[in-house]
Formats: C-alpha cells, sequence, structure tokens
C-alpha cells in the first residue's frame, strides 16, 4: 500500500485545499492529512486562524478524502511522522516549492500545483471587515505598534491623533498612515477602534474620552494610576459593551499564558513565593524620569512585576510594603516591595537607576518554576524539583515586540460581539494592577533607601 502524507492548516477550507487533496491521494492507496495545532500555528507566527482545530479536522473529513487525520504540533514533526508511519510520498503544494527538499532522504517529495486565485488569507480577508484603528500618542512604544500590527488581520491601523499635530503628521508620513490630526473629536470620528500611546498620566482621559464617543480602546500600561480611575473605566466600558483592554503584553504572550496554566494545575503543588524583577537603565533624560506626574519605576515596570502575583495568587491581596529609592526630584529610580497573601508572598524589584537580574521564580510545595530574564518575553521556561536531575524545559515563541499577542487579542474581543473581557487580563485583574500602583504612589507602607 503506497502511503501519502500532505499538511497544512485548512482554515476555512475552499476548493484549493480540496483540489489539493485529491490530487494528493492520487498519487498512492491511503492519506494522512496532518493539520496544524492552534499552538503550532500561532508558534510559526500565524495569528489570523479563524477556525479551531477541531473545526478543521472536521472540515477536511467531510472531503471524503482522507484516510486518516494527525495533528501537527510541531517543528520537524514531519520527519517522524514519515518515518514512524512509513510515507512513501509527502505532497504539497508549489508555494512550498523546494522549501521540503530535506524529506527527500525519508520519501519522495512532490510538489503539486496550487489552484490560482484562492487561499484561506484571501477569503478571511473578504468576510472580514478590517477594524479601522486610530493612534492616540506617537512615542516609541506607538513606533513599535504599526510594524507589529501588519501580524494581525482583521485590523487597519489608519491615523494618529497628537494636540501636538506636526509630531503626528511625521508619525504619518513614517509609518505611510491615511491620517494625522490634532484634533480629537475630528480623530474619533474616523476610527472604530483606539490605541492609546499617550503619557501614562493622560491614559485616563483619553481612555473616557474615546469610550464615551463609543470606541473600542486598547491601553497602553499603566491603563490608569488609581483603583477608582480603573473602576470607572471598566464599568464605563461594559455600560457601553465596548471593549476595553490594557495592553500588558506579558499577559497575552503564549509562553507566560502556558506558564500560568501549568503553575495553576499544579506543577509545583502550592504556590508560596513569587519573586520577579524587571529592571532597565535608562540614559538621559527620557520620559520615564521627567514625567513628574507619572514617571518611575513602579509606573513604567510595576505592572509586568505585579503580574505573575495577581494571575497566580489572585486579586484580593493583604499588606503591600515598599523599599524605594528616589532622585532627587521624587521619582523612584529603584523599588523592592512585598505583596502579603493569606498562603503566600510576592516580591518585586523595579529599576529604572539600578540593574538586577530580570527573572522570576514562581516558588511551590513540589517544586518551582524559574524563567530567565526576559521573563515578561516568556519564551522559555523551566519547571524543577528537588532532585536536581528532574527538570522540565518548555520553549515557545515570543516573536517581534509582541504587541501583535495583545492586539490579537484585541481584535478577536471587538469582532466577537458577545465576550467583551479576556481571561488573560481581566478587568479585575487590570483594577488590581491599578490599585497595587497607587498604594505605591501614595506613599503608604513605603521606606525610603538612601
Ligand atoms: N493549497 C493549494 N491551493 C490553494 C491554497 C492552498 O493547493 N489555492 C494547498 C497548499 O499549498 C497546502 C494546502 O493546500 O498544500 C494547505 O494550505 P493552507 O496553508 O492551509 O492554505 P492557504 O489557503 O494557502 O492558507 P493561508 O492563506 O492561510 O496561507
Amino acid at each position: 500500500m503506497k502511503k501519502v502524507i500532505t499538511y497544512g492548516t485548512f482554515d476555512l477550507l475552499h476548493h484549493g485545499h480540496v483540489s489539493l487533496l485529491r490530487r494528493a491521494r492520487a498519487l498512492g492507496d491511503y492519506l494522512i492529512v496532518g493539520v496544524t495545532s492552534e499552538n503550532f500555528d500561532k508558534e510559526r507566527g500565524k495569528l489570523n486562524v479563524r477556525r479551531s482545530l477541531p473545526e478543521r479536522v472536521a472540515d477536511v473529513l467531510a472531503t471524503g478524502l482522507a484516510d486518516e487525520i494527525i495533528v501537527e504540533e510541531y517543528e520537524g514533526q514531519k520527519i517522524d511522522d514519515i518515518q514512524r508511519r512509513g510515507v512513501d510520498i509527502f505532497a504539497i503544494g508549489s508555494d512550498w516549492a523546494d522549501k521540503f527538499n530535506y524529506l527527500r532522504e525519508y520519501c519522495r517529495v512532490v510538489y503539486l500545483e496550487r489552484t490560482k486565485d484562492i487561499s484561506s488569507t484571501m477569503i478571511r480577508d473578504a468576510t472580514r471587515r478590517a477594524i479601522s484603528l486610530g493612534i492616540i500618542g506617537n512615542g516609541r512604544v506607538a513606533d513599535r505598534f504599526v510594524p507589529e500590527s501588519k501580524y494581525v488581520s482583521g485590523v487597519d491601523v489608519t491615523g494618529v491623533y497628537n494636540p501636538r499635530e506636526e509630531s503626528a503628521r511625521s508619525f504619518r508620513d513614517r509609518h505611510e498612515l491615511r491620517f494625522a490630526t490634532g484634533d480629537l473629536d475630528h480623530f474619533f470620528s474616523l476610527v472604530e477602534a483606539v490605541y492609546i500611546a499617550s503619557p501614562h498620566h493622560t491614559h485616563a482621559s483619553y481612555t473616557r474620552a474615546a469610550l464615551l464617543a463609543g470606541k473600542h480602546v486598547l491601553c497602553e500600561k499603566p491603563l490608569v494610576l488609581t483603583a477608582a480611575e480603573a473602576v470607572e473605566l471598566h464599568d464605563l466600558a461594559a455600560a457601553r459593551r465596548l471593549v476595553l483592554l490594557e495592553a500588558l503584553k506579558s499577559a497575552y504572550c503564549p509562553g507566560f499564558k502556558r506558564l500560568v496554566n501549568l503553575v495553576k494545575s499544579g506543577a509545583i503543588g502550592q504556590v508560596k513565593d513569587i519573586s520577579a524583577s524587571f529592571t532597565k537603565l535608562v540614559e538621559g533624560r527620557p520620559r520615564e524620569l521627567t514625567d513628574r506626574q507619572a514617571g518611575g519605576s513602579i509606573t513604567e515596570l510595576g505592572s509586568y512585576v505585579f503580574l505573575p502575583a495577581i494571575k497566580l495568587l489572585g486579586v484580593e491581596h493583604g499588606r503591600v510594603t515598599f523599599h524605594s529609592w528616589r532622585d532627587g526630584e521624587g521619582v523612584d529610580l529603584f523599588t523592592r516591595g512585598l505583596v502579603e497573601y493569606p498562603s503566600a508572598t510576592a516580591s518585586f524589584k523595579v529599576g529604572l537607576g539600578v540593574k538586577t537580574e530580570g527573572n522570576l521564580v514562581i516558588s511551590g510545595t513540589k517544586g518551582y518554576a524559574y524563567v530567565p530574564a526576559p521573563w515578561w518575553k516568556t519564551e522559555f521556561f523551566e519547571l524543577r524539583r528537588e532532585n536536581p536531575g528532574d527538570v522540565k524545559k518548555y520553549f515557545y515563541k515570543f516573536d517581534g515586540d509582541g504587541l501583535r499577542y495583545e492586539l490579537d487579542e484585541f481584535v478577536r474581543l471587538v469582532n466577537d460581539g458577545e465576550r467583551r473581557h479576556s481571561y488573560m487580563f481581566s478587568p479585575a485583574e487590570s483594577i488590581a494592577t491599578a490599585r497595587l500602583i497607587e498604594s505605591f504612589r501614595e506613599g503608604k507602607n513605603t521606606t525610603q533607601i538612601h
């Protein structure tokens, strides 16, 4: 019996797929179809797949052309599949011409002519109107955001607002956007959703204005600087059925989500302590230091180091204490602190003027999770136990600047219509973050280091 194998995402199954499967089947007597898992697609940067794995498997099954369906989960799996299953022919569309010649060591490789003028991407583009998204504020992160947005389907960054219109205009030209304006009402009239990347202390007022104008909001972290503002804005979004998502990139990236799920499912026993650090030495007098109203390490980096504690130990906690070193003008250059929970503690360090090892350690009753720096762009972590030989290593993809993951979740929520909150970083978690930032800014339980 001659066995043929082929692979694909097979999203929104179309006649190009069917024709490929038919011709692949005709090459032998038995056709195995590898359908990519959601994780694998995400890992290889394909964030726009519409149908779930079970749906795509069912679609391929319904063609009646596959004798067997397998799931493709990792790079290099084809070599294993071909050898383990005694495959004679590997077939794939001509868009992959020569890419799989390395499989010739294991079987015959056939490139089948791709059907013209049809692809899943075309169908996705034709059926999903792109959300028109405008950017408020055009600082450094906004410069990274526009190129990242190209990796997310269903969204089109159309323009930019800055009260200093000239700055907006040069941003527009740099990124080839359609418009730039210094008039906020005009800006709102041109977009469906906004990404707020303005200075921290302006987030609350822009978010409020955008929600009142009926726009969905993706706001850079920290969303706001007080719990009351966070509550008010999340309530406002809920009342208006709008999406309000805080753009804390680590919360949405595949590696960090998997780490949280593993720890939550008991991989290291009960969590008793978390230690997270994030420091970034800044030079000169950048916004992080000169913004008298909202500069400093906690407002800049606190959201990241609070995240593991909030995700794993919850939004309710006890006392919070800080040790902080400030510059002559009161901006914190380094802060370490402790959040107390009834059955655990979470400590953190953030700094703009002090460098520490930027890792994350989650300690449990059966072992610990170790995430090396930069843990906030989680690509790799280990679960370790008492026996030093008992180590499990996990690798994930963190593409580009990572902003594509939060934008992808935002677009999903906007298009969903029903689901307005993300489980990856919920309103309650965003409010808890604001509360921690606020307690530091109020100077509660803070010891100054000189
Ligand atoms: N295929 C084809 N003709 C097309 C589209 C796809 O022969 N018009 C083949 C591909 O070459 C591959 C298989 O179908 O062998 C599965 O491809 P997949 O990547 O799932 O489909 P695309 O439509 O190309 O998806 P996308 O637009 O997301 O890249």
